[in-house]
């Protein structure tokens, strides 16, 4: 390996150090084998933190921008691989004045451009999700250089989810399935029809289908999802990819959420016990409390059985 590439990759490699007193000290108590891969944030409550101060929203917003950023740096530190905010929905865009969008656009803008060196000192690596084609080109060409800038870091992927609707996301998956199918017809030289009926759609659409058409299709799904500001909604984030994430409401509005925050939600996910529909057979005692069930339904099905036999020679 070439010598700048290994001291940049010993730079990175263990930065927890970095954490403050506070933090460190929630996360000396974590488990490091079992921090999220994927934690996902609907960051909620800018517009209360500027009410509450009888400040003009858009310097909710502001100070939004700043818990970004520490919040980003936090997950660095820790290594996170994967960190996704809900930085601007489908519905923010169509029902909100004017005049507030265009602001978030132009933050969106400013912290960019602002904070890339911080991303590339923190080995943070920029990509997004959403109908980022239908944002101003301006903003779209700052996000595109932001991406470039930091496409060669190595450690947390921070994903910003811009005009993002999970619902969309579900129909554009749904269309590419589509567009893929017809493609492989126009390959095999067959219509559509053709190619359906010999093997039919059972097999030609599964759920791995679906993901692969995602905007996330690369990423594993959160593992946690965090809301700020206490409501109880998931808002039209990522609902596919959430199906058996760990959901974490903190009544904290999002211009006063920290990275302590973002390491006190891991230790409560930490705490969390995760199934995914299955049983948790963990202990000794546990095993022996399912094994009496496999003697249990043995028995009803010998039962069920007698009871047919003697139904039919009477
Ligand atoms: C909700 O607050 C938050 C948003 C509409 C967008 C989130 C935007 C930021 C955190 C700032 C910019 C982000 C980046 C990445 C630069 P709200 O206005 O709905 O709050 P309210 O519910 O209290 O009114």
């Amino acid at each position: 390996m070439p010598s700048h590439l290994s001291s940049r990759v010993f730079q990175f490699k263990d930065r927890v150090h970095e954490l403050s007193s506070d933090e460190l000290a929630v996360y000396r108590d974590l488990d490091p084998a079992r921090i999220p891969q994927h934690i996902a944030i609907i960051m909620d409550g800018n517009g209360r933190w500027a009410g509450k101060r009888a400040l003009k929203r858009f310097l909710g917003h502001q100070q939004g921008a700043e818990s970004v950023q520490y919040v980003v740096e936090t997950a660095s530190r820790i290594n996170l691989r994967w960190l996704t905010l809900y930085a601007f929905s489908l519905e923010n865009n169509l029902r909100r004045p004017r005049s507030e969008v265009n602001f978030l656009m132009k933050l969106l803008k400013n912290y960019l451009t602002g904070n890339v060196k911080r991303m590339n000192d923190n080995n943070v690596r920029m990509a997004y999700i959403g109908r980022t084609h239908d944002l101003p080109s301006e903003v779209q060409e700052t996000m595109q250089w932001a991406m470039e800038a930091t496409a060669k870091n190595t450690g947390t992927t921070l994903t910003l989810a811009l005009n993002y609707g999970s619902r969309t996301e579900i129909v554009d998956a749904a269309r590419g399935v589509v567009r893929n199918l017809i493609a492989e017809s126009h390959r095999r030289g067959c219509s559509l029809e053709d190619l359906l009926s010999v093997d039919g759609l059972e097999s030609r659409i599964d759920e791995g289908d679906i993901v692969a058409n995602l905007y996330t299709a690369d990423m594993p799904d959160p593992d946690l999802i965090i809301r700020t500001s206490g409501e109880l909604r998931i808002s039209n984030f990522l609902l596919w990819q959430i199906a058996y994430a760990e959901i974490f409401v903190t009544q904290r509005l999002w211009p006063d959420f920290r990275g302590l925050h973002l390491l006190e939600a891991i230790a409560e996910y930490q705490r969390r016990d995760r199934r995914f529909g299955g049983l948790t057979v963990s202990t000794d005692e546990d095993r022996a409390d399912l094994e009496p069930a496999d003697q249990v339904a043995e028995d009803i099905e010998d039962k069920l059985n007698k009871t047919t036999h003697t139904l039919h020679h009477r």
